[in-house]
């Protein structure tokens, strides 16, 4: 069955919704109006139940089958926050928010949410639960891990839980999964290094913290090239490298780096972090100077289940009538990844086309998509929950 009739018939009035979220952008856990406005639709479709204030700002509502004898909960996800990026699309849609801007897609995927939801109330035509969850702060926040500290997997019994996001370069209506790690973890670092500020004629009297910070940054390379298995992917970038000098005469006192570890494979995650801390503390220590590391913990790996995979990638070549289920995994990171670590399920690529990349100002996400995202949600509640 491919893009259900009667979410096609509803793709002007999504589409609507969508253009209403892209031009009210809020950041965060901030989502105020955007939660108010899908709390607003829910209620006009007369799901069974709605609670906001999951994960501070985040919407969880129910919809329930024509029966309930297997008593299956399937939970469906989408996030609802933007980004602060200032919007150069021209659009006369475009953010009316100045330095807020839609630039992720997320006003997509709460609207192809809205819509599957809108078309599950109407139709009923499963026998279980649909648990729908709205979260907020998916950039950099981890909504997703606050929706689920608030109790979201047992309090509605969710038993697997499914997600998407759209993916510039992938043609509008196609979807691509696959099944273990998709998308990496995501660590933060900042050391601060100190060494003795002094004057550049006089190295002998002072210790040279820029150059102590470069042989750090230089060592850190060899983190991933010398302590992880060639056949594994880590990657760690040094973004920021900032000294407390502001004159070419002036050896530097501190210098503070920044920088990210990426992986696939989670085993890595404290590996790197000891190897970090060593070079960064030893270094210093080698020429006299000193390093602090402060390590944040990011995002973990999103790793699909097998089986719940091969649920969301049946339901996608249903809708679009084939499915890349072996699609190569890449290095930005999700907080749905939290939610996988409670629950089965899995995470599904919709095309958005030949578009800007997210995060770009030039983004948009295309409204062509939305027929096929809706009938993708639809797709696994029906396919899961069969009616007898
Ligand atoms: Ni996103």
């Amino acid at each position: 069955m491919p893009i259900k009739n009667r979410l096609a018939d509803m793709h002007g009035e999504i589409t609507g919704w969508r253009r209403h979220l892209h031009a009210h952008p809020e950041l965060m856990y901030d989502v105020h109006e955007t939660a108010g406005f899908v709390v607003e639709r829910l209620r006009e479709f007369g799901v069974d139940d709605i609670t906001p204030g999951i994960g501070k700002t985040g919407v969880v509502a129910v919809i329930k089958g024509k029966t309930d004898t297997k008593g299956r909960v399937i939970g469906l996800r989408a996030d609802m926050d933007a980004l602060p990026i200032e919007e150069a699309t021209g659009l006369d849609y475009a953010s009316t928010v100045p330095g807020k801007m839609h630039a992720c897609g997320h006003d997509g995927h709460t609207s192809m949410l809205l819509g599957a939801a809108k078309y599950l109330a109407e139709t009923r035509n499963f026998d279980g639960t649909a648990v729908l969850i709205f979260q907020p702060a998916e950039e950099g926040g981890a909504g997703g891990l606050a929706m689920c500290q608030d109790g979201l997997m047992d309090r509605w019994g969710i038993q697997e839980v499914y997600g998407m996001h759209n993916t510039p370069g992938l043609p509008v209506g196609e979807f691509a999964i696959r099944p273990g790690a998709l998308l990496a973890s995501s660590d933060e670092f900042e050391i601060r290094v100190t060494g003795k500020g002094g004057h550049a004629a006089a190295p002998h009297e002072a210790v040279d913290t820029t150059l102590v910070a470069a042989q750090i940054v230089v060592s850190l390379q060899s983190v991933v090239s010398r302590t992880v298995d060639p056949i594994k992917r880590v990657v760690l970038t040094v973004g920021t490298f900032e000294t407390d000098s502001v004159a070419s005469n002036v050896i530097a006192h501190k210098v503070r780096l920044q920088g990210t570890v990426r992986t696939l494979d989670p085993e890595y995650r404290p590996i790197a972090e000891e190897r970090v801390r060593r070079i960064a503390e030893d270094t210093a220590s080698a020429f006299g100077a000193h390093a602090e590391v402060i390590w944040t913990p990011g995002y973990p790996v999103t790793v699909n289940s097998a089986e719940e995979t091969t649920h969301a990638a049946e339901a996608a070549a249903a809708v679009a009538g084939k499915v890349n289920d072996n699609v190569d995994p890449i290095m930005p990171s999700e907080d749905f990844a939290y939610m996988l670590e409670e629950r089965p399920g899995a995470y599904i690529f919709i095309g958005n086309g030949d578009t800007a990349m997210c995060h770009h100002p030039a983004y948009n996400f295309d409204d062509d998509a939305i027929p096929a995202g809706c009938s993708w949600f639809a797709e696994i509640v029906e396919r899961r929950m069969p009616v007898a």
